[in-house]
């Protein structure tokens, strides 16, 4: 391919993908399966290294990040990023109302929109490609953070249709609930600590260094106001229709997200629904903002020093009640972390019933400054989980004791320790300490880990309380007759547990790494480990330099992987893992063929030893053809856990073979 062939091709290919994301992440709509997505950005990222000059800022590749900043710039707004007059009162809603009536002479029209709760940007737009973003700061100039938002998917890089040649689209970023839920179980998992909300997650995460972690944690934007010179539109609600015909992500494809209305009664009715549907969005808002519809009206009504007249914010009060603190029981997690929860005296908030709170740690117990029996406040914002707020301190009695945070853990009686620089507390007794040693093991076997068919935590318990487990590696010593004894437990089942563990030795290196459960060694970084040094030894042998110099891998992951692997027992407990026959190295990708040429193949279900988009990566790799959809047309079904009924129905009707993963195995390496 020669220069010109490449650029166009990069071109082309960029415009492919920037659609196929469209559909995806905006409209809600895939046109093709993910590892045809995954295959064109995979060709676009080997021409662009092919051709280094054509690896353009807007390219669909930078999604992924990887660009550092190491500090951000601060530069000014072209035009001031003010922020909204807001109430709590419906009554002053009515009199802003009252007062643009008079102010205006015309039909005036509203339009009400959500107060999305997160972050505020205003990204500029040249000749349609993507080429500033600024954080709001202090409204006059904020901070520069063009590579953290690349990375989000719902942000258009490059715009389609008719748009502006300069301007600049302001927008709120935020976290969904979806993905603050899975980055703090990941963290819970990983023995860090917790985020208070998706708001500061948001914030924080627009902050980092590492545009990589930032397209990881999944952010997601709408983008609600168009600022520029000479821009042609009439009013707010033309624009943000606009807007999403450029490709931005816009209220109007969902139901009720933005109205148009003529009066104050159609205004209350938007803040009404919303105050109570609000807990069902998969997203925080904390409100909702009422804007006049035209821009000359707008233009009349003008600002104050702070805000505009022609828009106002409505903010939801935060339901809050009081109860009574009944007791504060302590959890120990995983990873001997402690966490102290308060079980309240059940009471009806934002429509559930609420029986417990979390209180964090020690440091909460002492901002609250709680008490035995005290009447505590509880929030439930948007969030998922209740939170103490504060406490009644008129309604407490004068004996009442402080709530002393435990010195010793609840469950083994061992000293807690509490790190410096750490909020928690921990029990140091990670090996003996009955909790953390289940609860490494339900690590251990969960479906990302080790994926152990026909094992569940129940089991484990059973296991562990009969003395037959106290560790993962005794798991594989386990005989039918010892599991067949079991309470509830019948042949078929025990056979099951037995032959998950078998296939669970061909679980890959990477995910034996992280089965491990080695503090701060979550997926993603057992990943990186494990391709780095591709044997379990030299990752053990590795010194501290050698561990950092790995992309991604900091000093905090460096020690406790040391630290890890320091201990006898545990190199002892790895050796039995090893003789017990599972993954300590990488293994070498079953290697390129044509056996499978002219065949063609459809992938469905859940595998052991490989991810479904390896098991494509192999088809291809060995000269066969992925298809989606089965037809007469197609060679094999390989079929997974879980596949479908209906596809294994059809594959049956067409008599298309039908191969296990063990099949399909055997079939390449023949
Ligand atoms: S309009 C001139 N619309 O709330 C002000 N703001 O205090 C233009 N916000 O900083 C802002 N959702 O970050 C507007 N639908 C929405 C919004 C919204 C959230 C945020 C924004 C702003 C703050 C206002």
């Amino acid at each position: 391919m020669n220069k010109d062939e490449a650029k166009e091709e990069i071109l082309r290919l960029s415009k492919e993908i920037n659609y196929h994301n469209h559909a995806y992440y905006v409209e809600s709509n895939p046109l093709i399966s993910d590892y045809e997505f995954d295959k064109l950005l995979e060709k676009l990222q080997e021409l662009e290294k092919q051709f280094p000059e054509f690896s353009f800022e807007s390219s669909p590749t930078k999604r992924v990040g990887g660009d550092i900043t190491k500090k951000f710039q601060t530069v000014a707004h072209t035009f001031p990023m003010l922020s909204l007059s807001n109430t709590y009162s419906e009554e002053e809603i009515l009199e802003w109302e009252n007062r643009i009536k008079k102010l205006e002479d015309g039909a005036i029209e509203y339009v009400c929109e959500l107060k999305y709760d997160g972050v505020a940007i205003g990204i500029r737009y040249e000749n349609g490609f993507l080429t500033r973003a600024v954080t709001r700061g202090d409204g006059t100039q904020g901070e520069e953070i063009t590579a953290n938002v690349r990375t989000i998917r719902t942000i258009p890089l490059q715009l389609r249709g008719d748009f502006p040649q300069d301007f600049e689209i302001r927008g709120e970023i935020f976290m969904p609930l979806a993905s603050f839920l899975k980055l703090n179980t990941e963290r819970e998992e990983n023995g860090e600590q917790l985020f208070a909300n998706p708001r500061n997650t948001a914030s924080g995460t627009l902050k980092m260094q590492d545009s990589k972690v930032v397209s990881e944690r999944n952010l997601d934007s709408y983008l609600y106001g168009v600022y520029g010179n000479n821009l042609a539109f009439e009013g707010h609600f033309e624009t943000v229709q606009k807007a999403g015909e450029w490709g931005f992500k816009i209220p109007l494809q969902q139901s009720r997200m933005i109205e148009k209305t003529d009066s104050a009664e159609g205004i209350m009715n938007f803040i009404h629904f919303w105050d109570k549907e609000r807990y069902n969005l998969p997203f925080e808002i904390d409100g909702v903002v009422v804007k006049v519809n035209n821009y000359a009206q707008q233009k009349r009504l003008g600002f104050t020093a702070k805000s505009p007249r022609w828009a106002i914010a409505y903010k939801f009060k935060t339901e809050r009640v009081e109860t009574k603190l009944e007791s504060v029981v302590y959890q120990v997690g995983r990873t001997g972390s402690i966490t102290p929860v308060a079980n309240l005296k059940p009471v009806q908030l934002g429509g559930t019933t609420v029986k417990r709170a979390s209180l964090h740690n020690s440091d909460q117990i002492k901002r609250l400054d709680l008490h035995v029996n005290d009447f505590v406040y509880v929030e439930k914002g948007g969030e998922i989980i209740p939170k103490i707020v504060g406490v009644n301190t008129e309604k407490r009695t004068k004996d009442a004791g402080i709530i002393q945070f435990i010195e010793s853990c609840p469950e083994c009686n061992a000293t807690l320790i509490r790190r410096e620089g750490e909020a928690n507390h921990y029990c140091p007794n990670e090996d003996a300490c009955p909790p953390q040693m289940k609860g490494k093991m339900e690590h251990f076997i969960s479906r990302k880990a080790m994926n152990i068919d026909g094992l569940g935590a129940e089991t484990i318990d059973l296991l562990y309380e009969k003395g037959l487990i106290k560790t993962s590696a005794d798991l594989y010593d386990l005989t039918f007759d010892q599991v067949v004894e079991l309470d509830r437990m019948a042949d078929k089942s025990a056979d099951n547990l037995i032959k998950g563990l078998v296939e669970s030795k061909n679980i890959p290196f990477e995910r034996v790494l992280f089965a491990l459960g080695i503090r701060f060694v979550g997926e993603t970084v057992a990943k990186k480990l494990a391709k780095h040094f591709k044997y379990m030894d030299a990752l053990i042998a590795a010194k501290f330099d050698d561990l950092t110099n790995v992309g991604e891998i900091g000093e905090k992951i460096a020690i406790s992987l040391q630290q890890y692997f320091l201990n006898e027992e545990h190199l002892h407990f790895i050796d039995r893992l090893k003789k017990a026959g599972l993954q300590f190295e990488i293994k070498e990708k079953v290697g390129a063929s044509n056996k499978l040429e002219g065949k063609s193949f459809v992938v469905s279900g859940v595998f052991n030893a490989f991810s479904r988009d390896e098991l494509k990566e192999l088809i291809e790799s060995n000269g066969g053809k992925n298809v989606s959809a089965i037809s007469n047309k197609t060679d094999y079904v390989v079929a997974g856990e879980n596949m479908g009924p209906a596809k294994l129905k059809k594959a049956t009707d067409l008599g298309i073979a039908i191969l296990s993963e063990d099949e399909f195995i055997q079939l390449i390496n023949k």
